[in-house]
């Protein structure tokens, strides 16, 4: 067994290019909610091959969770997708990121934008106590391409409403919105498009972003940098764990 082996203890397989899953704790392992860790597997050569993965649960679990795309050609998802309760999957104690609660100075709303499998930094953040302490309005936007990717985000959703812990706290806090960009759904469009054309503004009843809001952004490398400069543009600027302040962003990571 390998010394940063841990078991996995839940599957789910969401479309037939997302699955989430569920692994022991190590029990050295401290982070952050937000943070991300390096996860893999034991490659053919002996070797682990290890990629950056979000971590989707928050700091309290006593488990943690994943959320994955499947790359057909990819080296690890390729082979991650088949695991199975019971299966080793490696997870280096050594977590790191600039999506956490420390990164953002105080504020009246924080928006955390994601798109695809960028919701994984938000999961663990939803389900965080101390989101709801800070903040008096969360905003959870999730785009994706067609509205079968959107079931892990709606999933996510009832299981905070319906948590223990934080279940009360977000009541009437927090705000979900998600869209579809090739698929008809109740609400299409990129969250770029829907920030700048005043439409968030008006389906969620809040003031056009500016300065009294916080934002985290978890996306491709083009959104990313997109919705930066709609942060810049509303008087935001880049926070990182040294030097917190009005926006963070991150890349998500995998695919
Ligand atoms: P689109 O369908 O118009 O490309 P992906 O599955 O490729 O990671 O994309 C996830 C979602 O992010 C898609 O709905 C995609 O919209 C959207 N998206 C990708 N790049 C950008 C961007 N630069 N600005 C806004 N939305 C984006």
């Amino acid at each position: 067994m390998h010394p940063d082996a841990q078991i996995v203890t839940d599957v789910r397989h969401w479309t037939d290019r997302l699955f989430s899953f569920r692994v022991t704790r190590p029990k050295s392992l401290r982070f952050r909610s937000g943070e991300f860790v390096m996860l893999g597997l034991v490659g053919d050569n002996g070797r682990p091959l290890l990629r950056a993965y979000s971590i989707a649960s928050p700091a309290w679990d006593e488990e943690l969770e994943f959320y994955s795309i499947k790359v057909p050609d990819g080296p690890l998802t390729s082979r991650l997708q088949h695991i199975k309760v019971g299966d080793q999957v490696i997870v280096k104690p050594k977590p790191t990121g600039t999506l956490v609660l420390d990164a953002l100075l105080p504020g009246k709303r924080c928006y955390l934008i994601a798109t695809g499998t960028g919701i994984a930094p938000f999961a663990s953040l939803l389900r965080e106590p101390e989101m709801y302490e800070r903040f008096d309005t969360v905003i959870l936007t999730h785009t994706t391409r067609d509205v079968a990717e959107l079931a892990y985000g709606a999933d996510l959703i009832e299981r905070v409403k319906n948590d223990p812990l934080v279940g009360e706290e977000c009541e009437g806090k927090l705000l979900y919105y998600p869209t579809t960009t090739r698929e008809e759904s109740p609400k299409m469009g990129r969250i770029t498009t829907l920030l700048q054309n005043g439409d968030v503004a008006r389906d969620l009843g809040v003031p056009p972003l500016g300065p009294d809001d916080r934002v985290m952004i978890c996306g491709s490398m083009a959104l990313n940098l997109d919705i930066k400069a709609i942060c810049e543009e509303a008087g935001l600027v880049e926070g990182s764990n040294s030097m917190p302040n009005t926006f963070v962003l991150e890349k998500a990571f995998v695919g």
